[in-house]
Formats: C-alpha cells, structure tokens, sequence
C-alpha cells in the first residue's frame, strides 16, 4: 500500500514537472513591456503570419502618443517551442518606424516572457543627419492577463 502510494506521488510529481515544461509560449493576447507599452497580438495563421496594435508608453518625439498597427512572422519550422519571431510597428503619429525581434519563452515557473531587440527608425532632413536617426534596445514583455 505504501509503495503504491510513493509510486502515486513521484508518477504525478513528474507528470506535473513534464507539463510546466512543455507548456507552450503563444504570442495570441495582451502584452505588456518593461517600459509600460502594451500591445495586442490577434491570431497567428498557419504561415506564422500576425497582426495586431502597439500603444507605447513613450516617444521620441513631442507628438502625441496613438495606438499604431503591427504586422509579424512567427518562425513555425522549429516544433520544440519557444519559437523566434519579428514584428513591425508603423507609427501612426511620428515619420518612424520600428522592428522587433526576439524569442518567445517559458520561465520555469511557467510564465511566457517575450525576450525582444529593436531598432527605432526616425526621420532626419539628410544624409549628413543619418547617423543619428536609429536608436536600439532590448524590451521584456509579460502577459498582461494570462490565458
Ligand atoms: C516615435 O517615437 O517616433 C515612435 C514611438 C517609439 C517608441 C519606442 S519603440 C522601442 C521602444 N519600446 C517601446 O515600447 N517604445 C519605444
């Protein structure tokens, strides 16, 4: 009786380890960054396509700030998770534009983290002014409510 018991107890501490680990990272719903932005991604289709809309929570300009579209590919060769993908955000109140990339993972306690780079594009008057108009960055998102 007892050795059913212990057999009982490490069978679902294993199944519930194997779970945590092969939970999935979806990049579907409402993400929030590090610097307050939020974002919202729609339905990925099967070629890894999506769409969704961008509210950052700071600008490089002084215009003010709007919800802008995104549009991005997520990386569907790779079957063992925690998949690649970029995305760009159009900003629909500056000259500029923005992509991401980055990885989708789960922490160990199960928890999608999207672990980005970007790289900011703004408009400068010439060529001579060019060096100056791109700024890069890294920005963490969480869930902001998890599915
Ligand atoms: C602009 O200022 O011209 C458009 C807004 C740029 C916001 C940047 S994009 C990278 C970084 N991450 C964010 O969430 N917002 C800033």
């Amino acid at each position: 009786m007892r050795q059913a018991t212990l057999f009982l107890l490490v069978l679902s501490l294993a199944l519930g380890a194997h779970s945590l680990s092969a939970k999935k990272c979806s990049l579907t719903g409402q993400w929030i960054n590090d610097l307050g932005s939020t974002m919202k991604i729609t339905a990925v289709n099967k070629n890894g396509d999506f769409s969704g809309s961008y509210l950052t929570a700071v600008t490089a300009t002084s215009n003010q700030i709007q919800e802008s579209p995104l549009q991005g590919s997520l990386q569907r060769k790779n079957q063992k998770g925690q998949p690649t993908f970029g995305f760009t955000v159009n900003w629909t109140f500056s000259d500029s534009v923005t992509v991401f990339t980055g990885q989708c993972f789960v922490d160990k306690n199960g928890k999608e983290i999207l672990k980005t780079m970007w790289l900011l594009r703004s408009r400068v008057d010439d060529i001579e002014s060019d060096w100056k108009a791109t700024r890069v960055g890294i920005n963490v998102f969480t869930r902001i409510q998890p599915e």
